[in-house]
Formats: C-alpha cells, structure tokens, sequence
C-alpha cells in the first residue's frame, strides 16, 4: 500500500453505478479513501439496479468521503470541468459499454463510450498530471488467439467483436499517453466478473434469475464454452492493488522484440482472472444447487462473436502485486445466490 499522504488523494472512479465501479469505490472508502464516482446511469440495463448501487455507496459514506457526479464522459467539456473541480490523484476508469452480443446491435454506442468517452479521460489525465491511470480492458481481446492460458506477452490482434475491438484500441491509446505525456497507466483485462450486485445481462444472473422464475435458459455452443469465472471480491482486490502501484517504464523492453505487456514507457498491461476455466454447463449445475430447482436448458450454436474458451496466465499480476484471484466458483455462486434472494425477494 502507499504511503499515507499519497492515500488523502482523490480517486476518480468512473462507472461508479455500475457493478464493478461499485464494488471498487465501495472498497476504496472502506480504506478511508476519498472517491468522487462518476456514471451517466445508461439503461443498457435496468437503471433501478444501478441506483440502488449509488444507494448503498450514499448511506454508507455519507457525502465527506463520496461525490457522485451524474454525467456522460463522451461529453468532452464535462469532463474538462469534472478534472478541473476534483484534481483526482488516481483515475480508475471502468465506465463503458459492455457487452459482446449488444456490440453486433448497436455498434456506434460503443464508439461513444468506449472510444471518445477513453480520449477525453486520458485528456483530463494527461492536463490534470494524474499519478496513475488503471483502466478495464477485457479477455475478448485475446479473440481468436487459441494459446492457452492467454498471456499478456502474446500479440493481440485479432478480435472477434467490436466491443473487444474498442478494449485493445483503448491499451493502444493509452500507450500513446503513457509514451507521448509520461501518463503512467495500467489496462487491466478482466475475465468473465460475477458475485453480489452483479450484471443482470450476464450469465450467472441472467441464468440464476430465469431458474428461479421456472423460465428456460439459452446455453450457446450447447453450453461446451470455457468461462474463466472470476469473483468479485478479487476482481476488486487486484484493481486496487494496481491502482496503488503506478505503471514504470521496463527498463529491459526492447524494440526489437517488442513486449506487449510493457513498454520503455510507464504502460502496464495485466490478466486478472480466475485461472481456473469451467464449462458453462457445471455453471448451470452449481446454480441449481444452490437454487434446489432444475434448469431448462435450450442448446444453441455459438453466436457470432463468441469464444469458445477463456482462461487467464496471472503470473505477472502475481509477481508485481502480490496476488491473484482464487475464490472457488462454488463458493462464489453460493454468495451470489444469497444476495440475489435477497435483492430480488425471491423464495428461499
Ligand atoms: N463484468 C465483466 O465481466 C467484465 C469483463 C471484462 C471487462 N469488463 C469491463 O469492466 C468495466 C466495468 O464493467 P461492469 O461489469 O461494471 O459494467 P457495468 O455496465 O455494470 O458498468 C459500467 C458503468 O459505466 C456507465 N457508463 C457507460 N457509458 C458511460 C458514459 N459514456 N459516461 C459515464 N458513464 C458511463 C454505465 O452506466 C455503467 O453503470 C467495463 O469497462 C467493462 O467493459 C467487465
């Protein structure tokens, strides 16, 4: 951890609303670390989760240690102003437009978020000499590569979506800040995120939700895909360790054999995942355990976009922040399921 006086700085965490911005600023003021948390509250899913989200951060800071800020950071002059008011120390930069199969729908909405919405942060970053910028990249950037586990030394230049698209475009932006302004940041790619307060577009709720209201699910790839499951907990364990850690120029980066994890600038690129991939069929199974209901299953083809597997190399997370996730998925259904009845009110 880092010394007291760099600690009274102000984190900027973007997303804030959302599931994993949450857990993060949750975190971070927990550490007694003051956070002024931004989200434009989007309706890719259902707004009422992310305003009990905010909910939870308001009664349990008070407005001391958290200011929200309600705004679209494609909106080049808010953000201006938002750098301006706040000096933030650190930017944790997790706001975007998620999602694979939405990406294929509505292609521009991912430009906004995840291109423009990038360059105006890294913009505030670089005029507001922020210490450290980590940001989510995500594992469908490995897209077709097959190697496995997915390493940050390998290249990645083939995705599979548009989405992952914008997640390796915004680590190619980053570079340039981190080479041309001496920003130091850090892209970490997370794998498959599940736990309390989850997304609902996402398998592991979107699966627990239909069971438990005796709807059928829809297994892609006839439910054979290797997820690598990463809990919450650690997703957030990982992303503050980083953030405390600025990136450093590798002194033996060499353009000759170029490293795609580092550069001779401070530009860092991390796995964060389980390391452990599971069929989505257990999946399935761990759920209705935990549930005490059967799943009906419909078995489809992969859809455009897929991958068929995921699996994290985490050996230089481990090696320069000590840790890496291991929450076993069983363990981390069970935690989900509790807060899901609770949040849900469904049956017990
Ligand atoms: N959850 C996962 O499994 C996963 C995996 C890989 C990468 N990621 C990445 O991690 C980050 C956080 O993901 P999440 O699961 O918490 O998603 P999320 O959708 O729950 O959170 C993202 C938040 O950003 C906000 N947002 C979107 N566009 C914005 C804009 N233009 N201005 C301000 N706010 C905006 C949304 O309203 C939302 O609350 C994202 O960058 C995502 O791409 C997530």
């Amino acid at each position: 951890m880092s010394d007291n006086a760099h600690d009274r700085g102000i984190t900027l965490v973007t997303g804030v609303a959302g599931f994993i911005g949450f857990h993060v600023a949750r975190r971070l003021m927990a550490l007694g670390r003051p956070v002024v948390g931004v989200d434009n509250l989007s309706d890719y899913y259902e707004v009422s989760l992310k305003e009990a989200r905010l909910r939870v951060l308001q009664e349990e800071n008070g407005p001391g240690p958290f200011t929200f800020e309600r705004m679209d950071l494609a909106d080049r002059d808010a953000v201006t102003a938002l750098f301006a008011a706040h000096a933030p120390r650190r930017v944790i930069h997790l706001a975007a437009q998620p999602g694979v199969r939405y990406s294929l729908k509505n292609p521009h909405a991912y430009a906004e978020a995840n291109l423009v919405a990038f360059l105006n942060v890294l913009e505030g970053c670089r005029h507001g000499k922020v210490e450290h910028l980590t940001y989510a990249s995500s594992s469908s950037v490995y897209g077709a590569n097959t190697a496995m586990p997915f390493s940050v030394h390998d290249n990645v230049d083939h995705p599979l979506s548009l989405y992952a698209a914008t997640k390796k475009a915004n680590e190619l932006m980053a570079h340039s800040y981190s080479h041309l302004f001496g920003l130091p940041t850090t892209g970490l790619r997370f794998f498959t995120v599940y736990g309390p307060w989850g997304r609902p577009d996402m398998a592991v709720y979107a699966f627990t939700r239909a069971i438990a209201r005796g709807e059928p699910i829809r297994l892609f790839n006839h439910g054979q895909s290797l997820r690598d499951f990463t809990y919450i907990d650690d997703i957030v364990e990982g992303v503050v360790r980083v953030s405390d850690r600025a990136a450093a120029p590798n002194l033996e980066w060499s353009g000759a054999r170029p490293d795609p994890a580092s550069s001779f600038s401070p530009y860092r690129v991390y796995n964060i995942g389980n390391h452990t991939p599971v069929p989505v069929t257990e999946l399935v199974a761990l759920i209705e355990a935990e549930l005490g209901r059967r799943a009906e299953t419909i078995l489809l083809d992969a859809e455009p976009g897929d991958v068929p597997a995921t699996f994290a190399d985490v050996d230089d997370l481990m090696r320069d922040v000590g840790f890496r996730p291991a929450t076993p998925l069983a363990e981390g259904i069970r935690r989900f399921v509790a807060w899901f009845r609770e949040y849900e009110g469904a049956p017990p």
